[in-house]
């Protein structure tokens, strides 16, 4: 087994290893499969703690001067005769050289078609079919985004006669699974807009001026695809605190990524942008100025009304017994919304095994449900954990107020 293979392995195990993803980066490197190195970084960075964050950006950096030493019009040229060798070589052995010839002129296209062509894989851009009905609770957030998004955006002429600006987008943070990629597609979908979103491995690129060039494109396609949402995933990662950037190559992306963004007028450009976060700490505050994210709403895990309504819309539609929604709201607090929707996968997963062992159909029951909570935990614990360093020593702008009510609400079972 070769080194990656057992790197590989290792990941299988368990996806969210940061190491292991640097590792595999780094094994990537060496070899000098760059893309491959890119994607390995672009995992590690989602699962990395700061100190191995700090680590991948200096990788990336390297990679981003490689390249760009790489793309002298020289070594663009040798890259070209060492794709026709292969091709030609290749083509000898298929008998095909009609069609190889055709190939080497085409190399340095060839890449921006690449790049393009990921772009264009990742963004979904459909019209959401969610709704906000279709989201469980989060009451006051559905309230600050009809203000803030959905009306304006609807009705742009009152806006305008009062001079009120509707530009700037909104920042949502909170534990994972409690909905903040979900409400985004909601936000589309009440705005009838098309939902694009946007992952840090949509901008960064190894080849050094392709990441502004992938951050120009992004915002260009938007606009040609209005209305839309741009929704930045994990901005953390794309908007990582600038002052412990060790990368001198990170930071012009990001002054990039500033400046489209603020170069939005919401009222013509008919796009807006919701950001959202894991680790509201890491982003940079030049992130959070007017006009950028300039208001930042914490999306937390469902309350007990809130659980009752996800219950329903999870189980609606299937076989059920006669619910006590109530009771499995009361069973689950600090569950994620995703928490819920694994709870009620697990029970219809045992109860069709049941079936199909015992050839006897039968709904889904209240025992079914109470079991899968019995041998599921929720997910935010950890999160919350953490935050409440935040909260006691460096909330000196209210950033998490509301954090710090829904930890002192909850101190029994967080401490
Ligand atoms: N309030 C909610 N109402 C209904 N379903 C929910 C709610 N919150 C979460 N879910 C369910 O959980 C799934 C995961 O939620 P989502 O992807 O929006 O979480 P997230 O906050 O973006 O998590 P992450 O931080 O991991 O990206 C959703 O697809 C949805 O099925
Ligand atoms: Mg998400």
């Amino acid at each position: 087994m070769d080194k990656i293979e057992l790197i590989q392995k290792m990941i299988e195990q368990d996806c969210t290893n940061a190491y292991a993803w640097y590792l595999l980066g780094l094994e990537y490197c060496e070899q000098g499969v760059e893309s491959l190195a890119l994607q390995a970084f672009s995992e590690a960075l989602k699962y990395g703690d700061e100190a191995l964050k700090n680590k991948i950006f200096v990788e990336l950096g390297k990679l981003a001067s490689k390249n760009q030493a790489e793309a002298s019009p020289a070594s663009r040229r040798e890259a070209n005769e060492g794709f026709e060798k292969i091709h030609s070589e290749k083509a000898e052995k298929d008998e095909d050289l009609q069609e190889a010839a055709a190939v080497p002129d085409n190399l340095i296209s060839l890449k921006v078609i690449e790049g393009g062509k990921r772009i264009g894989n990742s963004l979904d851009q459909e019209t959401p079919a969610v709704r906000f009905h279709d989201v469980g609770g989060l009451d006051n957030l559905k309230e600050i985004i009809r203000m803030k998004i959905v009306k304006p955006f609807i009705n742009p002429g009152l806006f305008d006669r009062f001079r009120k600006k509707t530009g700037g987008g909104i920042l949502l943070f909170g534990p994972p699974g409690c909905g903040k990629t979900y409400i985004a597609k909601a936000t589309a979908g009440e705005c009838n807009a098309k939902f694009i979103p946007v992952h840090i491995t949509d901008i960064l690129d190894p080849y050094l001026g392709m990441s502004s060039q992938n951050i120009k494109d992004i915002f260009a396609n938007a606009r040609a695809k209005k209305p839309c949402i741009l929704f930045f995933d994990e901005i953390d990662t794309v908007g990582y605190n600038r002052s412990k950037l060790s990368s001198e190559h990170m930071r012009p992306i990001v002054d990039h990524l500033l400046a489209e963004i603020e170069g939005i007028d919401s009222s013509t450009d008919k796009l807006l942008i919701i950001g959202a976060t894991n680790m509201p700490w890491d982003v940079d505050s030049a992130f959070k100025r007017p006009g950028r994210f300039d208001k930042t709403v914490f999306v937390p895990p469902p309350d007990e009304a809130a659980r009752i309504s996800i219950f329903k819309l999870k189980l609606a539609g299937r076989p059920v017994e006669t619910i006590d929604y109530e009771l499995l709201a009361k069973a689950t607090e600090l569950y994620s919304g995703a928490d819920i929707d694994n709870v009620v996968e697990v029970a219809t997963e045992n109860v069709i095994h049941e079936i199909l062992s015992s050839g006897k159909e039968r709904p889904i029951s209240m025992k079914d449900l109470s079991d899968a909570i019995t041998s599921t935990k929720p997910s935010t614990i950890e999160w919350l954990r953490t935050i409440k360093n935040y909260v006691k020593y460096a909330n000196q702008a209210g950033l998490y107020d509301d954090v710090e009510r829904y930890l002192s609400k909850h101190k029994k079972i967080l401490g």
